[in-house]
């Protein structure tokens, strides 16, 4: 298979005929099937939800004792199953104890968040890491002890600061950049093993 829009084509049809809304899903997959973050019967918060795909499968690993709480402006409208619950919301200005009391403690967040992007690299990276910044702010309000973070950033010039900060709640943060990931793409995974 040949890098470039061809492997990208690769992973769009994939998830068409595996009937994934979307094909961020492998980039999940590889993760969590290296690290093992989806465990039987845990609650799991979805940050940038749409249209769906995370919350798929991670509805199919956390099975019908586990839940999954998904927020993200956008509605989608695809999932339904009786342990998926939707918070419409924007991240950046949510009310963080408002949130706590709907959603309660999770077990592992993730956040697939992104900023539109405008194609100025400067400007893309710093609301991405906007993004990221909430996402953390709100697994150190929701997440148990020693459990687990995942989020997507763009790796711009500021990142390092807030990998730093991540490694301020958690015992160990690794980077990730799962094959899915499109070439030409900025995106990279933080990953924040057990909350301290
Ligand atoms: C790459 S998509 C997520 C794809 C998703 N993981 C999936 O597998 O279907 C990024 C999402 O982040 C959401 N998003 C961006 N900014 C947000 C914000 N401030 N609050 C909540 N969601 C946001 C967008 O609406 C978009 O749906």
């Amino acid at each position: 298979m040949k890098k470039g829009n061809n492997w990208d084509d690769h992973y769009t049809k994939r998830a068409k005929e595996e009937n994934w809304l979307a094909r961020s899903v492998y980039k999940l997959e590889e993760i969590d099937r290296k690290h093992r973050l989806i465990k039987n019967g845990a609650r799991v918060m979805d940050l940038g939800c749409y249209p769906g795909s995370w919350s798929q499968y991670v509805l199919e690993k956390v099975g019908k004792n586990g839940e999954v709480i998904g927020l993200d402006i956008e509605i989608p409208q695809k999932i339904s199953a009786p342990n998926f619950r939707f918070i419409r919301g924007n991240a950046l200005n949510i009310d963080m104890e408002a949130l706590f009391q709907e959603a309660g403690e999770i077990d592992l967040l993730l956040s697939d968040m992104a900023p539109n992007t405008t194609g100025n690299n400067i400007t893309d990276c710093a609301r991405s890491l906007e993004l990221a910044g909430r996402a953390l702010d709100i697994a150190v309000r929701l997440l148990r002890k020693e459990h687990d973070f995942l989020c997507k950033v763009f790796e711009g010039e500021d990142f390092k600061y807030f990998k730093e900060r991540v490694s301020e709640y958690f015992g160990q943060v690794r980077l990730i950049r799962p094959l899915a990931v499109r070439k030409r793409s900025r995106e990279i995974y933080l990953l924040g093993i057990k909350r301290l």
